[in-house]
């Protein structure tokens, strides 16, 4: 792979190439390169494309930014793009993650009280019995494959407890998942639309029986509490609710599992920090953040300037596309010292933005970083030989970025 690795002396057009392979199986480097030679680059996509820590994290925290980039870009121009907005038209429902205020902080306080630290604390038994009861069935073979077995299993039994819903359909709600995440995906093409299209008329009825039914019969579950949530008069209508119950499945499905996934090879990767976090229970506490830092599940995200903004001598105009390279920020030297290593005697791991920073920061980040800690902490000590046993390989995406398959096995 080193002979296909950037250098400085690259163009910056060659840099942030989402289909190659190169920059599928590791985009660090060429990371590297842009935030020295290009940090507000203007890529061929027609968006500002930012890889510094300093400017990723004052574009997140700032008011001046929309997330609602349906509604506020100028980028029209592009046909896939004017397909996705008459998609999320006739879906007529944003989640809250493209809302901006004043509704995003109404909806983000409504739901805000069941993702507090100490409720999902108390998800932690439930979570180590599933995670214990998977690693039972591998035991005895001496091998797993982690993704299937473990990394994606849990996390969505844990939203599907939660929300109490049926998980008979798990299959079909996994490829529904799928293909909405797909269509959020910079490079979505018309294909990519007309699957997340259909993944819409298939979960929407699904959520909707559910809902009803809900309403009539209700228990003291998450969607129970968002369907009675009152607060200073407001409530979540039935297309808000949709649209959150959606994004949690997406949530759940699509970065959890490859938190674990991407943790686990890091660490498969780096056997000295394996051993000393296998043998040191004080870091269950903060190892997480080091993998979400050093290999997280979402590389980026978009924001659009409502004004004109300044990046140093560049001024970027409202309507623009802003993508921030969570990655890229979380890799950055003028951040952390000696980034591309994995490192849990790192002080500052936890100022990483993988799970992003203002307004929209990861709701549910005490649940994924609660499953990540459970699930890796327990294959460690309860295998502590663990070892890879193929060759993972990464998945086909820009946003989001995990290994699909991470065979394990243990003598
Ligand atoms: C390792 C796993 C996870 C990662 C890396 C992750 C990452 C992120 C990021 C980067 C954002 C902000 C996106 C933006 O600003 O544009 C976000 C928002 C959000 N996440 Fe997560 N997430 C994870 C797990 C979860 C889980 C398990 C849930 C819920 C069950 C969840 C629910 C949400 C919600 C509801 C939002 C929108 C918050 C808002 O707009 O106010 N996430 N997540």
């Amino acid at each position: 792979m080193t002979d296909t690795l950037p250098s400085a002396g690259d163009a910056p057009e060659l840099l942030f190439n989402p289909f190659d392979p190169a920059f599928r199986a590791n985009p660090y480097p060429f990371y590297d390169v842009l935030r020295e030679k290009a940090p507000v680059w203007m890529s061929p996509l027609q968006t500002i494309v930012l890889s510094r820590y300093e400017d990723v994290a004052v574009t997140l925290r700032s008011n001046d930014f929309s997330r609602d980039v349906e509604k506020n870009s100028n980028a029209a121009a592009s046909p896939i793009q004017a397909r996705k907005r008459e998609k999320r038209a006739e879906e007529s429902t944003k989640s809250i993650l493209s809302l901006d205020p004043p509704d995003h902080t109404r909806l983000r306080r409504l739901v805000s009280l069941a993702f507090t630290p100490s409720a999902i604390e108390r998800l932690r038994p439930r979570v180590q019995q599933l995670v214990d009861d998977a690693l039972d069935n591998a035991a005895e073979r001496g091998s797993m494959e982690l993704i299937d077995e473990l990394a994606f299993p849990v996390p969505f039994q844990v939203i599907s407890d939660l929300l109490a819903m049926p998980t008979e359909r798990s299959v079909e709600l996994r490829q529904w998942s799928q293909h909405l995440t797909a269509s959020l995906e910079p490079t979505a093409d018309d294909h990519d639309i007309d699957l997340a299209g259909q993944a819409i008329d298939h979960f929407v009825p699904y959520l909707v029986e559910i809902i009803d039914d809900r309403r009539k019969h209700l228990g003291d579950d998450l969607l129970s509490a968002l369907i009675q949530v009152e607060e200073s008069g407001d409530r979540m209508s039935n297309q808000e609710l949709i649209a959150f119950v959606l994004l949690l499945y997406v949530a759940g499905h699509e970065t959890t599992v490859n938190l674990i996934g991407n943790g686990m090879l890091a660490l498969l990767r780096n056997p000295d920090q394996l051993r000393m976090w296998r043998d040191d229970p004080a870091l269950d506490a903060t190892a997480v953040d080091e993998l979400l830092r050093y290999d997280g599940p979402v590389q980026l995200t978009v924001r659009v300037p409502l004004v004109p903004v300044h990046y140093r001598e560049v001024t970027v105009e409202p309507g623009t596309v802003v993508m921030t390279l969570l990655g890229a920020a979380n890799h950055d030297p003028a951040m952390f010292d000696d980034p591309h290593s994995l490192r849990f005697d790192r002080p500052n791991s936890n100022r990483h933005l993988a799970l992003a920073g203002g307004i929209h920061y990861c709701l549910g980040a005490s649940l994924a970083k609660l499953e990540a800690q459970v699930a890796i902490s327990s294959v460690i000590r309860r295998f502590p030989e663990v070892q890879l046993a193929g060759e993972p390989g990464w998945r086909d995406r820009l946003t989001i970025r995990g290994v699909d398959h991470l065979p394990l096995s243990w003598p």
